[in-house]
C-alpha cells in the first residue's frame, strides 16, 4: 500500500534481532507484541491510506521504562515510531517499513489536578474523552475537543498540536499546554513538567515539542490549563443560503455573541448528504447550501439566551439563515454536534479520501471548493468543505471509489499552489506526518526548513525518532 502510493527508500537502521527482543522484553515485561494479529491495526492509520510492516509493538507504562526502550534503540540504531491513538490524518502515527511502535496505551495515569488553577498533569496516553470526563466532574472543561477524543491520546494531541472544536474559544496548545514531559532520542529525561502560567526563564523548550509528530521526542506527561466548565451551554444549528451569508453571519455572531461564542463551524450540502447517507443522521433544519453550528457557552443561561435570541432575530430577520435550531439540554446539543464531528466517518465511508486540511483567508475559503468541483468533474464521487470557519481553516475532502493515480495528479500541486498563492497553510492542524512531508515548502521558507533539519539533527542525530515524517526527505 505504502511504497506504491509514495515513493520511499528504507534508511539503513538495524533490523529487530532475537537479542534485541530479549533485551526489550526484560524492560517491558510482557509488554513486548509480535503476535502478526495483534501488530495488523497498530500497522494501518485510521483512513487506511498507509501501512506499515513492523513486527514489534512496545507498551511502556512509565517514562523510565520509555527512556530505557530509547537508550536502547539508540545504541543498537534502531528506529521508533511513537503511536497514541492512531487517529492522525497524515499517516504520521503508522510505521513506514518495520520500525518499532512505541505505544503510550498503557501510559493512562493522571497524575494530579487542582481545583483552584484548573492545572491537569497526566501521563502522555491518556484518552482524551476520559479525561473530559475527569475534569468534568471536577467543574473544569478540557481546553480542546475533536471528533476523535474516544481514542486519541492527550500526547497524541499534543504532538500535533491539534486544535479542534474549541480552538476559537480556547486558543491552541502552545497557550494551553504549560509543561511538558520528554524524552529524547538517546533516552535523556527531559522534565519540563511545570504548571507554572507565567515562565521566562530561558527558551520555551516545551514548544519545541508541541507539533513535531514525535520526531524530536517522546512526550511521556502533559501539564496543561483547564477553563472553568460554562453553566450555560447552547448550540444553534442553522441553514445558509450562500457562502456570503455564511460570513455574515460569522460576522454578526462575533458582533452579537462576542465573549460567549465558543465555536463556530460550517459544513456545506454535499457534508450533509454524506452524513445522511453513510450514518443515517437526518438534518434538523430544511436543506441549504450550507449549514453552520454555532456554540455558546457563558456563566449566565437567561443573559446568553436573551443574547441568541435577539442574534437569531437578526440574521433570520435579514435573510442570512433560511431555517434554523436551537439545542440547549446535552442530549440535543450532542445531537448537533454529531452531524459536523462525524463527516470525517461519513466521508471513510464514501470510499477512498484524498484530505486537505488548510489555513486560507476567510472571504476565500470556499472558493476552493467550487473551483475544484469544477476542475474535477465527475472523476471525483464527491468534493466537500467543511470545518473550522471561525480559525480560518477549511476542510477540503474529495473522495473516489478508489485511489486514482490521476485524480491525484489533478489535486496535487493544483491544492497546494493555490494555498500558497493566498499565502495560507498547507497543514493548518493536522500537521505534516509521512503524507504531507515534501509539502512543507509551500508554507515555510527555505531557511525555515534549514533550521528544522539542523534541530533535528541536535535533537536526534542518528534520525531514529518517526524517520520519514514531518521533514522532507533530503535532495
Ligand atoms: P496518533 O495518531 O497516534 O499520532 C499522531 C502523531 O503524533 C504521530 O506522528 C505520532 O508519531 C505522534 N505521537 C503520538 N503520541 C506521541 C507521543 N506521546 N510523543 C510523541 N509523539 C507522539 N485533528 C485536529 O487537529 N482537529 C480536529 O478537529 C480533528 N478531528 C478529528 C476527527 C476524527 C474523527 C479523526 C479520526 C481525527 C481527527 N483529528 C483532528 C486528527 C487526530 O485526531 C489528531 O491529530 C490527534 O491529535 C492525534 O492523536 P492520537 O493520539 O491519535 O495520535
Ligand atoms: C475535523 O475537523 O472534522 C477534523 O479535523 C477531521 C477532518 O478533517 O476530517
Ligand atoms: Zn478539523
Amino acid at each position: 500500500l505504502t511504497r506504491e502510493r509514495y515513493p520511499v527508500r528504507r534508511l539503513p537502521f538495524a533490523q529487530v534481532s532475537e537479542d534485541d527482543l530479549a533485551a526489550l522484553e526484560r524492560i517491558v515485561p510482557g509488554r513486548v507484541i509480535t503476535d502478526p494479529e495483534e501488530l495488523e491495526a497498530p500497522n494501518v492509520d485510521w483512513l487506511r491510506t498507509v501501512r506499515g510492516s513492523s513486527k514489534v509493538l512496545l507498551r511502556p507504562r512509565t517514562s523510565q521504562e520509555v527512556a530505557h526502550i530509547l537508550r536502547y534503540c539508540h545504541e543498537r540504531n534502531l528506529a521508533v515510531s511513537p503511536q497514541g491513538g492512531n487517529t492522525g490524518m497524515v499517516g504520521g502515527s503508522v510505521p513506514v517499513f518495520d520500525e518499532i511502535i512505541l505505544s503510550t496505551t498503557l501510559m493512562n495515569q493522571v497524575m494530579s489536578f487542582h481545583d483552584v488553577s484548573g492545572v491537569l498533569v497526566c501521563q502522555a496516553g491518556c484518552i482524551l474523552e476520559e479525561l473530559g470526563r475527569y475534569v468534568e466532574e471536577r467543574g473544569f472543561l478540557m481546553p480542546l475537543d475533536l471528533g476523535a477524543k474516544g481514542s486519541c491520546h492527550i500526547g497524541g494531541n499534543v504532538a500535533t498540536n491539534a486544535g479542534g472544536l474549541r480552538f476559537l474559544r480556547y486558543g491552541s496548545l502552545r497557550g494551553t499546554v504549560l509543561g511538558l514531559e520528554v524524552v529524547l532520542a538517546d533516552g535523556t529525561i527531559l522534565n519540563c513538567l511545570t504548571s507554572l502560567r507565567k515562565d521566562n526563564t530561558g527558551y520555551d523548550l516545551k514548544q519545541l515539542f508541541i507539533g513535531s509528530e514525535g520526531t524530536l521526542g517522546v512526550i511521556t506527561a502533559v501539564s496543561i490549563l483547564c477553563p472553568p466548565k460554562p453553566s450555560a451551554v447552547n448550540v444553534a444549528f442553522l441553514g445558509c443560503p450562500g457562502f456570503a451569508e455564511v460570513l455574515q453571519t460569522f460576522s454578526t455572531c462575533r458582533q452579537k455573541l462576542g465573549e460567549i461564542l465558543s465555536a463556530f463551524e460550517f459544513m456545506d450540502a454535499e457534508c450533509m448528504k454524506l452524513v445522511e447517507l453513510h450514518l443515517r443522521l437526518a438534518s434538523p433544519v430544511r436543506e441549504s447550501p450550507f449549514y453552520v453550528l454555532i456554540e455558546t457557552s457563558g456563566s449566565g443561561a437567561g443573559h446568553d439566551a436573551e443574547k441568541l435570541s435577539d442574534f437569531l432575530e437578526q440574521v433570520l430577520g435579514s435573510g442570512l439563515v433560511t431555517d434554523g435550531t436551537l439545542a440547549t439540554d446535552q442530549r440535543r446539543i450532542k445531537m448537533l454536534w454529531s452531524l459536523r464531528e462525524r463527516i470525517t466517518e461519513a466521508l471513510s465511508r464514501d470510499g477512498y479520501v484524498y484530505k486537505y486540511d488548510l489555513s486560507l483567508p476567510v472571504e476565500r475559503l470556499y472558493d476552493l471548493v467550487s473551483d475544484l468541483r469544477a476542475r474535477l468533474g465527475p472523476r471525483a464521487k464527491h468534493v466537500v468543505g467543511y470545518g473550522h470557519l471561525g480559525d480560518g481553516n477549511l476542510h477540503l475532502n474529495v473522495t473516489a471509489e478508489a485511489f486514482d493515480v490521476s485524480l491525484l495528479g489533478a489535486l496535487e500541486p493544483y491544492v497546494y499552489e493555490w494555498t500558497a498563492r493566498q499565502r495560507g497553510s498547507v497543514s493548518a492542524e493536522h500537521g505534516l506526518g509521512f503524507k504531507k512531508r515534501d509539502v512543507l515548502c509551500y508554507s515555510k521558507p527555505p531557511e525555515a526548513l534549514q533550521l528544522m533539519q539542523q534541530l533535528k539533527a541536535l535533537l536526534d542525530p542518528k534520525g531514529i525518532l518517526n524517520p520519514y515524517k514531518t521533514l522532507p526527505a533530503r535532495a
